[in-house]
């Protein structure tokens, strides 16, 4: 093998074998950290079963028996029994497995040790099984965590492995800390206060640039997007809304808020507007008219001409209105005409011909009258749209005006919204 090739593949070795032994590692500490919490459970339930059975004591009838036949029934083998039989509820199966490995050492703690070492976890799981360590201590040894067993990682984090045989002993800090001792703020804190023994680190203002030297707008370095420092104030917000330039479209009103601003799209019946809803126009759209500040859907049909053929009737929507035909006739160039002289020809009813830009008729409706009502296509391409159209001078076809219409406005919400989590991000 050349050098070269060699060099790499050892590399590659030692890199395999790092991280692989990290997670060996990693799950061996798990392993152990999971013994041990089983280990203190199982203690802790044994010396409630202790207490459980206290009782019995003196509670007579077969107790009494016993003690006179066995001995003291407090460190009688029916006693332990009594307690082994409930240490571990049935589904939990580390901690049966564990009772069934150590039943033996159980009773000689029982017999032998109860008086001189009455800390179960101490002679069970620390002394004797060598899997947990006392708190805040960590590793095969049992060394102290960083910061030492009084307040570990400064009281701001937790030492890994505390408590067991296993770990590292590094502090995982809290959020805001950082450092070997979790003594240190992190980028985005203040130090709030720190002597000898204790570090607290506390969140900057919302509208600082990461770091600041105390609480507050006033306490930033730099202000973060959507804010300017102002002097005395600190970081404000910038209303982008009462900008020279509006940041919004005509046909939307623009919402102010911490650090950013958001465009929101005018009710249907406002053509521009300063809020939600049909009370915050400030102009109607064709088809809607100001009625008490707020903009009404204007019923056509009371003045219309158009729809006056003969079959022929006028229907109001939003903003605009259709000429329908009665049942049983179906609009042709002529007007409306019988179904049973149009049969057989192929014919689409279009539900959409009559509709004014934008304005979708509800759906269900249509489909189930588009057969009687509106057509379009073949024979009857020739319907002047014209005439069946209100005069509003805008002549693009319907369908895909509305196609158009839904495509860009759920783009640009979409990028609203992207836009708006970039801002808040910032
Ligand atoms: C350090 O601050 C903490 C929290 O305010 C306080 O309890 C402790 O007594 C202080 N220690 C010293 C040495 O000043
Ligand atoms: C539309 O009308 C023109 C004349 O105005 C006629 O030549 C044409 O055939 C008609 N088309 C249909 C589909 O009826
Ligand atoms: C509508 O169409 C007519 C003829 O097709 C044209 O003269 C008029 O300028 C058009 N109006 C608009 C607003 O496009
Ligand atoms: C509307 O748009 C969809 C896709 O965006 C397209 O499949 C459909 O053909 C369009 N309809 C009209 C009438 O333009």
């Amino acid at each position: 093998m050349p050098p070269r090739k060699t060099a790499i593949v050892s590399v590659s070795i030692i890199f395999l074998l790092f991280v692989g032994g990290n997670l060996a590692n990693k799950k061996k500490n798990e392993e152990v950290q999971k013994k041990c919490d089983t280990c203190r459970e199982l203690a802790k339930s044994f010396k409630e079963g202790m207490e459980r059975t206290a009782r019995y004591n003196f509670a007579g009838g077969d107790t009494d028996w016993e003690e006179k036949k066995l001995g003291k029934y407090s460190t009688s083998e029916t006693r332990l029994i009594e307690i082994v039989e409930q240490v571990c509820s049935k589904d939990k199966y580390e901690c049966n497995t564990m009772l069934e490995h150590n039943e033996e050492t159980l009773e000689t703690w029982w017999t032998e040790h109860q008086t001189d070492h009455p800390d179960l976890v101490q002679w069970f799981c620390i002394d004797t099984l060598t899997i947990c360590c006392p708190d805040n201590t960590y590793g095969p040894d049992c060394q102290e965590c960083p910061g030492g067993i009084e307040r570990p990682c400064k009281g701001n984090g937790k030492c890994s492995g505390g408590g067991t045989r296993a770990g590292t002993g590094k502090c995982k800090c809290n959020g805001g800390y950082k450092g070997e001792l979790c003594d240190v703020c992190k980028n985005g804190f203040f130090t709030e206060m720190s002597n000898e023994t204790h570090t607290v680190c506390t969140a900057c203002d919302d509208s600082c640039a990461a770091t600041c030297t105390k609480g507050g707008p006033t306490g930033c370095k730099k202000c973060k997007g959507g804010y300017n420092m102002v002097e005395e104030k600190g970081c404000q917000d910038i209303d982008e809304c009462n900008q020279e330039k509006p940041p919004c479209q005509s046909s939307e009103f623009c919402q102010n808020s911490p650090g950013s601003y958001k465009c929101v799209e005018c009710n249907m019946a406002c053509d521009q507007c300063i809020g939600e809803g049909p009370d915050s126009c400030v102009k109607c759209k064709t088809g809607f008219q100001m009625i008490d500040t707020t903009c009404k859907d204007i019923d056509e049909c009371e003045t219309d001409e158009t729809c006056k053929k003969e079959h022929m009737f006028c229907k109001n929507v939003p903003g605009s209105f259709l000429c329908e035909c009665e049942e049983g006739y179906l609009q042709s160039a002529d007007g409306c005409v019988p179904k049973s002289i149009l049969e057989g020809k192929d014919i689409l009813p279009d539900p959409s011909l009559s509709l004014k830009d934008g304005d979708a008729p509800p759906a269900a409706e249509t489909d189930q009258e588009a057969d009687s009502t509106t057509t379009k296509g073949g024979e009857a391409d020739n319907i002047s749209d014209e005439s069946l159209r209100r005069e509003t001078g805008e002549n693009k076809s319907n369908t895909e005006e509305q196609n158009d219409s839904v495509d860009t406005n759920s783009l640009r919400a979409e990028e609203m919204e992207s836009m708006e989590q970039h801002h808040e991000e910032l």
